[in-house]
């Protein structure tokens, strides 16, 4: 199947069977963003689950935390991010839309990762690049991609500023940087988190204090993300609000590469937990031109999704680059004092950070199954087991007896009360029950038949993958 056609049946199966919609459908939507529907909430927690279960509850060095989205701008001065969390932009110079520059030339096949505004510009004069409307391109330039709010009874600061000039508090003229400067400083200037990382960076030392734990140590985190992404694209690949899972763990400078090992086969071992084959997961050792701005060492794992190659997740060496501007900016101490002696340091950090979102795709992209049965196509998700929204559908043969309903929704109410993510599935005719529940990954369908009630008091199972069935006690389920 080709490539398009692939993505393409994925997102309408995603919307179709209630995964995944897209954002503020009804309004016409809103670009970068999506909603997820009730199978698609059921897959995302259970991605979520599995992840706090392997590298919080199943370790003994893991502290998990779940910090305040709205955060001091100080945050975001410190970690470098109000200067550098930036795409290069450029814009069709007779309609007006922006693109992002690197991936217009990508397309273009051009790579410019790590290259400056002003050679991209060239790339693009050189090779006389234009926009997909065919018009010409300006020059490129930054574009910061944290969204900005207020917090308090402020409007927004720019706003603020007109009116202080209008109320004649501030003379004019004044220079742009002046403006910029007065902007900047604005205390009610807030950022929404555009990585979860911070959270966890601000928060070491309340965890140091509260627990005093040994070297290394990791703090995790789950929750959401924005970036107000210039073309978001390929479905939830790219959105601008999307979640992250992260780790922050600290180790001793001398043991950085240790660790960075150990978390490169964790990654392994939860890419396998998704039921990613390994043959589609790939390492890239980025290299140092194309790392982002606090990393010695990235690697990033890359996944082949139905939009081709790319990254599904990132492992860095980020050092002590965060801790040190916190300690800078905020003043406070960051040591790790290490127990029974008197050698103090700042600890370095290793990051293997995950996003919910490519996770999610890269399940559905792995899962997605086209064959026949019975002469007849079909369409499945092969999730595991342990991922599937539903985990089990029950339905009586037939839904005008009544004595086998009553049966049916005994056992259904028993796996239910088991298993939580249980469906009641009796529309249609049997048939239409299995691709029904074939099409969204429900591992076994559960009947129940007159020979339940008149012969062995078995249940039939039938199975997804194999579409084979065999009679079982429902109490053995
Ligand atoms: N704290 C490090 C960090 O945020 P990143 O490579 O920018 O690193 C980490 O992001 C992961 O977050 C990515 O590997 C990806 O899985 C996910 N991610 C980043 N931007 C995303 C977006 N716009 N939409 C969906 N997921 C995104």
């Amino acid at each position: 199947m080709e490539k398009n056609q692939k993505m393409e049946n994925i997102v309408s199966l995603a919307k179709r069977r209630g995964f995944i919609y897209p954002g503020s459908d009804v309004y016409g939507g809103l670009s970068g963003t999506w909603d997820f529907g009730p199978l698609g909430v059921q897959l995302k927690r259970n991605i979520m689950q599995l992840w706090w279960d392997m590298f919080v509850d199943q370790r003994e060095d893991m502290y998990g935390i779940d910090a305040a989205i709205l955060m001091n701008q100080k945050v975001w001065q410190a970690s470098g991010h109000v200067d550098t969390f930036t795409d290069p932009l450029v814009e069709d110079l007779e309609t007006k839309q922006r693109f992002r520059a690197d991936h217009l030339l990508k397309d273009a096949g051009f790579d410019v990762e790590g290259l400056s505004n002003e050679q991209i510009s060239d790339v693009i004069v050189n090779n006389n690049i234009k926009s997909p409307a065919g018009n010409d391109l300006s020059s490129v330039r930054t574009f910061n991609m944290m969204f900005k709010t207020t917090i308090g009874p402020v409007e927004d600061p720019r706003i603020e500023f007109i009116n202080k000039v209008l109320d004649d508090s501030i003379s004019v003229p004044i220079s742009s940087e002046d403006i910029q400067a007065q902007i900047n400083s604005d205390s009610s200037r807030v950022y929404l988190r555009p990585e979860t990382a911070q959270g966890i960076f601000t928060n070491y030392k309340n965890v140091l204090d509260s627990f005093y734990p040994d070297l290394p140590f990791g703090l995790a985190q789950q929750g959401k993300a924005f970036r107000n992404e210039i073309s978001p694209r390929d479905f939830i690949f790219r959105s601008r609000e999307f979640e992250q899972m992260e780790i922050e763990y600290f180790v001793n400078p001398n043991a950085w590469e240790e660790s960075f090992e150990h978390w490169r086969q964790q990654v392994w071992k939860w890419t396998q937990a998704l039921g990613l084959p390994d043959d589609m997961v790939h390492e890239l050792e980025v290299s140092e031109n194309d790392r982002a701005h606090y990393s010695k060492r990235t690697i990033d794992f890359e996944f082949d999704f139905a939009i081709g190659r790319e990254e599904l997740l990132g492992l860095a060496y980020r050092t002590d680059f965060d801790l040190q501007n916190i300690q800078r900016v905020s003043g406070k101490k960051m040591d790790y004092n290490v127990k029974g002696t008197n050698e103090k340091f700042v600890p370095h950090v290793i990051e293997p950070s995950f996003g919910v979102e490519r996770a999610i795709m890269a399940v559905l992209t792995a899962a997605y199954t086209e064959d026949e049965v019975n002469g007849e196509a079909r369409t499945y998700l092969k999730l595991p087991e342990h991922l599937a929204p539903v985990r089990f559908a029950v339905s009586p043969l037939v839904r005008n007896k009544p004595e086998l309903v009553a049966k049916a929704r005994e056992v259904y109410t028993i796996l239910k009360k088991k298993y939580g993510a249980v469906m009641w599935d009796d529309n249609g005719n049997i048939g239409k029950r299995y691709r029904r529940q074939d099409e969204i990954g429900t591992p076994y369908c559960v009947v129940i038949d007159f020979d339940t009630l008149e012969t062995d008091g078995l249940v039939s199972v039938r199975s997804r993958d194999t579409t084979e069935q065999v009679r079982v006690k429902p109490e053995d389920l």
